[in-house]
């Protein structure tokens, strides 16, 4: 069975992870969303709360729940997938600006670990611009994502911000 981990900080998931998502459940029979537990980030919202805004979007959008497993980890991604005993690390790329770190934590993780391979898969275009951190910048100062993140994401994200 072809299996990959999903790594991020997914702080929210927004459309664009969803995309990912989408096109990694057409290459791989399974994909584990890991959401990385470091509270030196400072995320908005806690590790369950991500990993429930997940697990409801997948529900939400109907997407195979049996082939989606949402799960979080802490330390060094290589470890986590060695013991999950998963070799594929699942990343999305959206504008060229992505490359450069993309292509860093890839090439540490394969120093770290050279039998776990990372595969990219492009955005949809209609979310090349699209970023948690931008999400929440926008709503913070008033505007509208509600197009941009999962339909369970939008109210979560107001209420945290205390909109
Ligand atoms: O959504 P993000 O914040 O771009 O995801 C980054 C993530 C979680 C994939 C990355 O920070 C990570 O893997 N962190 C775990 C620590 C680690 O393994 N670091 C070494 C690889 S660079």
């Amino acid at each position: 069975m072809a299996t990959a981990i999903y790594p991020g900080s997914f702080d929210p998931i927004t459309n664009g992870h969803v995309s990912i998502l989408r096109s990694g459940l057409v290459a791989f029979d399974k994909i584990t969303v890991a959401v990385l537990n470091n509270e030196k980030k400072k995320p908005l919202f806690t590790v369950e709360e991500r990993m429930q805004m997940i697990r409801e979007t997948v529900v939400d959008l109907d997407l195979d729940a049996d082939r989606v497993e949402v799960d979080c980890f802490e330390g060094l991604l290589v470890n986590y997938a060695k013991a999950k005993n998963v070799r594929v690390i699942l990343r999305g790329l959206r504008a060229v600006a992505d490359f450069e770190y993309e292509l860093q934590m890839a090439n540490m993780n394969r120093h770290l670990n050279e039998e776990v391979e990372t595969v990219f898969i492009m955005a949809n275009d209609a979310y090349f611009y699209v970023a948690s951190g931008l999400c929440k910048e926008v709503t913070k100062l008033g505007g509208d994502v509600s197009k941009l993140v999962p339909r369970p994401v939008a109210p979560k994200l107001k209420a945290k911000l205390g909109l």
